[in-house]
């Protein structure tokens, strides 16, 4: 039987470096759906990877997680393709207009925090996010609620009672509970949405087991640790890329400190990949899968708690439902 995999976000970076990993595990076995706002990207990536995997069956299917019509008609699409999805990774995400906070950061530096600033960025990213077309926060609806949407609206190919289907989100170590409130779930009032998304994806995979797991449908998130992807290149956006390369002998020399610097979408693929040979049903809903990477450079997976709890995820996990119930009123009211 093949497995089919989807992943949104599947066109560069870490995405993309899952895709080639698990096509050079097995091409025979798998169908590969890659979920890509834009199709020029989306495509060049495809031929890529049937240009070292000639054989493999890698679909495209388009996808903007940050618009609900976009995301509804994915899910319809997918819907009438397949008749059950093994794997679902929620890998596409942003980090717009990030600022580093340099007076954080020297203050970091000589704090005794300063292992968890470099491993986790905590304290010193903060971001200016949009407002999308649907007038939701742009970080929330790209990197969380889209994600939410798309899973509701597959149901049906996610949720079997006699087989098990996996849902992986790419969150990350810089998810912080004081970033995160439950009475502004889109973070209008703050300056760290990203943070902010990604411990609601902690929290929301949470729910997901609680709600699913009867059903078939378990979830898991991962943190691909520090990777050199064009969302790192953002955060300064007037160094150029070959700066970037230029620090790496620092980097290198970091993570004999912390194995946090994973450094390439391949070792950043790590937990995503290892989690695809788990059996979902043996995992922890309550850890984080970290990709680390050691000083000698080997790649491994680590759980790792999460500062998450069961009442902060199901009040999260009703107020999506609350928003899901909203925006779709509202795009009917459009269609009429
Ligand atoms: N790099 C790190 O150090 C790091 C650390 C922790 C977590 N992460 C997480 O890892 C994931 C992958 O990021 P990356 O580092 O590999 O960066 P990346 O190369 O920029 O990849 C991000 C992917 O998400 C896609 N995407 C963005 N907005 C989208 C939208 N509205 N609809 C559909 N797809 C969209 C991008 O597509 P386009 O090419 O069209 O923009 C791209 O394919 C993200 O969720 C990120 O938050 C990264």
């Amino acid at each position: 039987m093949n497995k089919v995999v989807l992943v949104t976000g599947a066109n560069s970076g870490i995405g993309l470096a899952l895709c080639e990993r698990l096509l050079c595990q097995d091409t025979e076995g798998l169908q590969l759906c890659l979920a890509c706002r834009n199709m020029h990207r989306g495509q060049a990536a495809r031929s890529a990877l049937l240009t070292s995997h000639p054989e493999a069956q890698v679909a495209l299917l388009q996808m903007d997680t940050s618009s609900i019509s976009s995301v509804i008609s994915a899910a319809r699409e997918v819907r009438l393709r397949y008749n059950q999805l093994d794997y679902l990774y929620l890998n596409a995400g942003i980090m717009p207009n990030p600022r580093f906070d340099v007076k954080a950061f020297f203050k970091g530096l000589f704090s005794s925090n300063v292992i968890t600033m470099f491993a986790t960025g905590e304290g010193i990213l903060t971001q200016t996010d949009g407002v999308t077309a649907d007038g939701l926060q742009e970080v929330f609806a790209t990197n969380l609620f889209g994600h939410f949407l798309l899973i509701r609206e597959l149901e049906p190919v996610l949720c079997h009672a006699d087989q098990t289907s996996h849902v992986i989100w790419t969150s990350s170590s810089n998810a912080h509970r004081s970033a995160f409130n439950v009475e502004d779930i889109q973070h209008l009032r703050g300056i760290q949405p990203y943070s902010s998304s990604k411990y609601a994806s902690d929290l929301l995979s949470l729910a997901l087991n609680t709600r699913y797991n009867q059903q078939g449908l378990y979830s898991s998130v991962i943190c691909p640790g520090f990777v050199m992807t064009s969302l790192t290149y953002s955060i300064l956006p007037s160094f150029p890329a070959f700066l970037w390369t230029l620090l790496m002998p620092l980097f290198w020399l970091i993570r004999l400190f912390t194995n946090t610097f994973t450094l390439t979408p391949y070792n950043g693929a790590e937990a995503l990949f290892w989690l695809f040979e788990q059996n979902p049903e043996s995992l922890n809903p309550h850890v984080k899968y970290h990709s680390l990477t050691s000083g000698l450079g080997n790649n491994y997976t680590q759980p790792r708690k999460m500062d998450i709890d069961l009442e902060t995820s199901e009040s999260l996990y009703e107020k999506l439902l609350q928003l899901e119930s909203e925006v779709k009123k509202k795009l009917e009211e459009k269609l009429k």
